[in-house]
């Protein structure tokens, strides 16, 4: 189709001025040639309320709720965020629409990260289930929730890739997996947005934080990143692409710097990158105060200079350090910002705020009352918290239990009460307690009676006669159930540890049980990989149980006595000890590879003290059932360029039970032009399989799954042989070897 020059013109010009295209550009042109410059800044300035006590900061110069209220007045203000109530939404948005002179209505965004009043289990916990589907479910019901009480904007997902457990925001990520985040990124966008931003019950998802905040040095938060282009692009960035292409309209700049330049500053990868290569028409809103802290970083000297780098790099939005209000107009007066940037970055946030309908309904969600319970949640609450819990460890068949005549001992500091169940990232929750592990047994057995409840010992403490006061229930049991782990302050942001082994009062109290020989079985509470050691490790069973939301207790019964088996597959490995992170799977070989037949062989990239091996691989997760990968067959020994190539498992339960098993493909570049990882996800299925039954599941793989960023940092892919496994987890597995054909070295063209 030809288009007339003028509409191509036309489209050229939008597409340059960043608006999607499909925005209708009148109201957005018709105001921007009204709006004076402070207003114009106004539109890139969010602020958390003053009624929530949140403005510590003083350079916002809202002191008051009176000058917050002032400044939205004066259209100094394009949202406001978290701690605003429903009533105080729609006053300030009365405010906005009615009072200010050009009545743009404000945004209001929030921190909902895994449920609203509803709690789902955390990110981390979600990925567990390797069904990006359930996420994309538990999203919309928290969207769904949340639009209810007015806000239309949430800062989710995050969709850092987290390799080192130290991190404590590898909580609020899908793990340390580059394919598995990347459709756990696309499924929460989608799940979050709906069909159509212009819905009532639609939020604007933000991949965050852009980019590679979680390869912070020594897993500490907020600390300096320094990685090769190639590890940027291979690793940190594909979930973010994959979120943009599911829709996402917002994107949040990280804190950290990259190999010098700190991202909020980054006019390469806000610019560049985001919307040079990947055409990004959104608008980017910074991290809380990110832009200020392009000083303490040391490359601002002041106030005004961090807003012109953060300005120009890209950073459309700043959240909340004022600096926008305080030093854009001056910036643009003087020339040092051009205001045709200034243009672009509102055009931005307005094309966004009319898709979100709000210009035609902005009281959307405010008028009325909104539930402060979602009873109609609840049952996927339940089912997503289930589908998290992920088996390690099952000696002798231990679980399921049976539901009588067992004497329970539920041990723990998380065996009881309303704590700790919610995990980080909860601003919201509804007037209903979560169940707590105690209640959900107690409504599941037979007879209550049968289950006794100990403390035993403090999340970090003990506690006075814990350890005698566990062992003697121990005795009193036929099985111990463990609750054991990190308390849910001990994950998210700035919560890094150095040690990510249980706390020592906790390890006390698991070597005082089992030292009463009976059975254990470890319900873990934890929002990163962990390093289980002595009794723990020994326990005959072990179950991660994450921070699983409002419904926790039920989830952990059903898996515990087999009404649902257990279906999760960890997304983060479990390495040996806290020393050996940062740890992932899809790690390069090195010169000195530990060789497969000579495992303590000497000068061999390993540690002396620890096997070199994960104690649970990433992938792995055990069900009621027992499989056999059986074989692997490829449809040809040779991919064509442009063919496909089938790659098929058969696989059978050989178990007494039913199983939900993950089969997983990976693969591995065995010779290229620059170093591969030893292996890297490229497919995952899940499929019933009843007890006898043989099935058969087949992936596809084409030359765009082998790709890679080569030695001039384009996309390539390299003709040759290639190592495919198809496994119940990132060790083991079935492998098969196959030719990719083509001409001697191809790059798939510049981006
Ligand atoms: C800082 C966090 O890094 C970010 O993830 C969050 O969205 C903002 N604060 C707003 O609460």
């Amino acid at each position: 189709m030809r288009l007339p020059t003028l509409v191509l013109q036309a489209l050229v010009l939008q597409a340059l001025a960043g608006l999607p295209a499909h925005a209708a550009p009148s109201r957005i042109d018709d105001l921007l040639a009204r709006m004076t410059v402070e207003e114009k800044v106004g539109q890139l300035s969010l602020f958390a309320p003053v009624a929530a006590g949140a403005l510590a900061n003083p350079v916002t110069r809202q002191p008051s709720a009176e000058g917050q209220r002032d400044a939205i007045r004066a259209g100094r203000v394009t949202g406001l965020f978290n701690g605003v109530g429903r009533e105080g939404k729609r006053e300030a948005q009365t405010i906005a629409v009615k009072q200010s002179r050009l009545g743009i209505p404000l945004l209001f965004g929030a921190d909902v990260i895994h449920g609203f009043r509803t709690v789902f289990p955390v990110p981390l916990a979600e990925a567990a289930s390797w069904d990006p589907s359930l996420a994309e479910r538990t999203a919309r019901a928290a969207a769904i929730e949340a639009t209810a009480d007015g806000f239309r904007w949430t800062f989710a997902p995050m969709v850092d890739i987290a390799r080192d457990a130290r991190w404590g925001r590898t909580v609020e990520g899908a793990g340390e997996d580059v394919f598995l985040g990347a459709r756990f990124a696309a499924a929460r966008v989608r799940g979050f947005q709906g069909p159509d931003l212009a819905r009532a019950d639609a939020m604007l998802a933000t991949p965050k934080h852009f980019a590679a905040y979680g390869a912070a040095s020594g897993g500490l938060d907020y600390n300096t990143v320094d990685i090769s282009e190639r590890t940027l692009r291979e690793v940190y960035l594909p979930p973010f692409r994959a979120a943009l292409d599911a829709g996402a309209l917002s994107v949040m700049s990280a804190f950290n710097e990259i190999s010098g330049v700190p991202a909020n500053a980054n006019p390469w990868l806000l610019g560049s990158v985001l919307r040079g290569e990947w055409g990004f028409g959104g608008f980017v809103v910074s991290d809380y105060t990110a832009d200020e802290e392009l000083i303490a970083h040391g490359v601002a000297a002041d106030a005004r200079e961090a807003t012109r780098l953060s300005f120009l790099a890209g950073s459309d939005i700043s959240m909340q350090s004022g600096l926008y209000n305080e030093h854009l107009p001056d910036l643009v007066a003087d020339g040092e910002v051009p205001m045709a940037r200034l243009d672009d970055a509102v055009r931005r946030v307005l094309a966004v705020k009319e898709k979100l309908g709000l210009f035609d309904d902005p009281m959307r969600g405010l008028d009325g009352t909104a539930p402060a319970d979602w009873p109609e949640h609840r049952a996927l609450a339940r089912e997503a918290a289930r589908r998290a819990i992920v088996l390690l460890r099952n000696e002798g068949d231990l679980l399921p239990l049976p539901r009588q005549g067992r004497r329970i001992a539920l041990i723990g500091p998380f065996a009881e009460g309303p704590h700790d169940l919610h995990g980080p990232w909860t601003l919201f929750p509804g007037p209903r307690p979560p169940v707590s592990l105690a209640e959900g047994l107690r409504a599941a057995l037979a007879d209550s009676s049968s289950l006794t409840v100990t403390a035993g010992s403090g999340v970090d403490r003990p506690v006075r006669n814990g350890l005698r006061d566990a062992m003697a229930a121990a005795r009193n049991a036929d099985v111990v159930l463990l609750a054991i782990g990190e308390g849910e302050a001990m994950s998210g942001e700035a919560r890094s540890r150095t040690d990510i082994s249980l706390p020592a009062a906790q390890q006390a109290l698991a070597e005082a049980v089992a030292s009463t020989g009976k059975p254990v079985i470890v319900l873990l509470r934890n929002g990163r990989a962990m390093a289980l050691t002595g009794a723990v490790r020994e326990a005959r069973a072990i179950a991660v149980t994450w921070f699983l939301g409002s419904e926790t207790g039920h989830a952990v019964a059903d898996v515990l006595f087999g009404d649902a088996a257990p279906s999760g597959r960890l997304p983060v490995s479990f390495p040996q000890a806290s020393g050996q992170v940062p740890f992932h799977y899809d790690h390069k070989p090195t010169g000195r590879p530990v060789p497969e037949s000579a495992p303590d062989a000497f000068y061999k990239a390993r540690y002396l003290d620890v096997s070199h091996e994960p104690l649970y691989a990433f992938g792995h997760g055990l069900g009621y059932g027992r499989i056999r990968y059986d074989a692997v067959a490829l449809s040809h020994q040779r991919l064509p360029w442009n063919g496909v190539l089938e790659v098929t498992a058969t696989l059978t339960n050989t178990g007494p039970r039913a199983m939900d098993e993950v089969v997983q493909l990976y693969v591995r570049d065995p010779v290229a032009s620059v170093t591969r990882p030893v292996r890297q996800l490229k497919g995952f299925e899940r499929v019933h399989v009843l007890p006898g039954a043989t099935v058969q599941v087949t992936f596809r793989l084409q030359r765009a799954d082998l790709g890679f960023i080569g030695a001039d940092g384009t996309d390539t892919v390299e003709p040759g042989a290639f190592d495919v496994w198809v496994a119940p987890s990132a060790t083991g597995g079935l492998k098969a070897r196959f030719l990719l054909e083509g001409p001697t070295l191809h790059n798939v063209g510049k981006r």
